[in-house]
């Protein structure tokens, strides 16, 4: 299993770009925050280990609010900090309480409870001043620059008003010396052009990718996979366990199928991952009974494109990302959105279709309970029939129907502190 080995920095990627997914594509701003708290973490000549931990902590700062795109906009429509009041400690609430768990990311826990915390005080955390890790109080001041910058006209015109606004906060709502650093090192313009151009990027993950961190395992990936299905999960009720169940129901057939112990990890992370794209859907959509109009299905159908376009990004991801990606595509070539057929579809892809469509049909939605066995096995049959889904996997899985139904039921029945289902602190 251990011969499976990533940089951390090739998933922390593309995991942060999925915390800014909207129905228009990708949003920047956990990157251009991690971008902002490099230039300010390298100008007071922090030590890379410290820059590191920073950096992460700014890539995945605001994932407690990746799974409500409303909350999302507002922390982003503007500056509106102070006129949120304590509601802006929800999300940060959410991030710590998801990251405390992992065992990968729990050293970013509190950096991302702490990250709007005001230096004068007044937090829940009850911190104030140098009590507030010093990686949050710079990503409080990359995040809140940030937001000022309005990406719809040119940079080099906004700095004087961007500096200004937080200047005004210094020794309030901000570390003194963290906003005489970010003037320090903002008074370049290519500091600014940095910031705002995409393109940067790339090579700021090429340099933080040299940094030398400890490679992650399969086991790592599992572990941060669980976490991103808790986010994908909680988008709605209507399906807070699917991830997990298709995961396992997937893990179960791959088994039949005689799959290696690397290969059946590799597709319990790709079930966990398989609605990655979802992040890019609104929750009204998702929760909508009844049938979606044809502009809401547009959106629906950008899921899997987003799921796939970022797998297949992270190093040694092949294979994960098109067992996770193509659960939607069918046999006959009319599925989305790469419209792929039979001879493009691999067992592991097959499988995932089958493990998605059996868990959809079988787990307890709010407006209705799980389907019987008997209705089951007629859409599924009815679906092999129409060649949208491989008749050899349907009929593995009604081999095993118990262990498949049981696995769904488990994961309803699981107690559910992994996927969060406390309410926000402050909400
Ligand atoms: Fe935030
Ligand atoms: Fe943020
Ligand atoms: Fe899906």
């Amino acid at each position: 299993m251990d011969t499976f080995q990533i940089n951390p920095v090739s998933l922390i990627r593309v995991l942060s770009m999925s915390l800014g997914l909207t129905m228009e594509g990708v949003n920047m701003h956990h990157i251009r925050t991690a971008m902002l708290c490099k230039s300010m973490a390298e100008h007071m000549g922090i030590p890379t280990d410290v820059q590191q931990q920073l950096v992460q902590a700014a890539l995945l700062h605001d994932l407690g609010a990746a799974s409500s795109q409303s909350e999302r906009h507002t922390l982003l429509a503007a500056d509106r900090e102070h006129e949120l009041g304590t509601t802006i400690y929800s999300h940060a609430d959410a991030g710590y309480a998801l990251l405390r768990d992992s065992r990968c990311f729990s050293p970013l826990a509190d950096i991302v409870r702490m990250h709007h915390d005001r230096w004068d005080g007044g937090n829940p955390s009850g911190c104030s001043g140098n009590a507030i890790p010093l990686e949050s109080r710079i990503i409080h001041v990359a995040d809140r620059v940030d937001v000022l910058i309005n990406s719809q006209r040119p940079v080099l015109g906004q700095t004087g008003d961007i500096c200004y606004n937080i200047r005004s906060r210094r020794g309030t709502q901000f570390d003194p010396l963290l906003v005489d650093v970010f003037l320090e090192c903002s008074a370049t313009e290519s500091f600014w052009l940095d910031v705002n151009n995409p393109g940067y990027a790339d090579l700021f993950f090429r340099q933080i990718s040299n940094w030398g961190q400890k490679s992650f395992t399969l086991s790592d990936v599992m572990d941060i996979a669980e976490l991103f299905a808790s986010l994908i999960d909680r988008i709605s009720p209507f399906t807070a366990t699917h991830s997990r169940s298709v995961s396992g129901v997937a893990t179960m057939l791959a088994a039949q199928y005689g799959f290696s112990e690397t290969e059946r990890s590799m597709i319990r992370i790709a079930g966990l991952l398989h609605d990655l794209g979802k992040l890019s859907v609104p929750n009204t959509i998702l929760e909508k009974r009844g049938k979606l109009d044809p502009a809401e299905f547009c959106i629906i159908r950008q899921h899997t494109y987003y799921t796939y376009r970022l797998l297949e990004q992270i190093d040694r991801f092949e294979a994960i990302a098109e067992w996770a990606a193509f659960h939607h595509e069918t046999l006959d070539g009319t599925g989305y959105p790469f419209k792929k057929s039979a001879g493009s579809l691999p067992l592991g892809t097959r499988i995932m279709a089958v493990a998605d469509i059996f868990v959809a049909l079988s787990e307890n939605r709010p407006y209705r309970d799980g389907l019987d066995r008997e209705s089951i096995e007629r859409i599924m049959y009815d679906m092999a029939d129409r060649n949208k889904i491989d008749r050899r996997i349907v009929d593995v899985l009604f081999d095993n129907f118990q262990k498949a139904y049981g696995i769904v039921r488990s994961a309803e029945a699981m107690p559910h502190e992994k996927q969060l289902r406390e309410p926000h602190a402050a909400a």
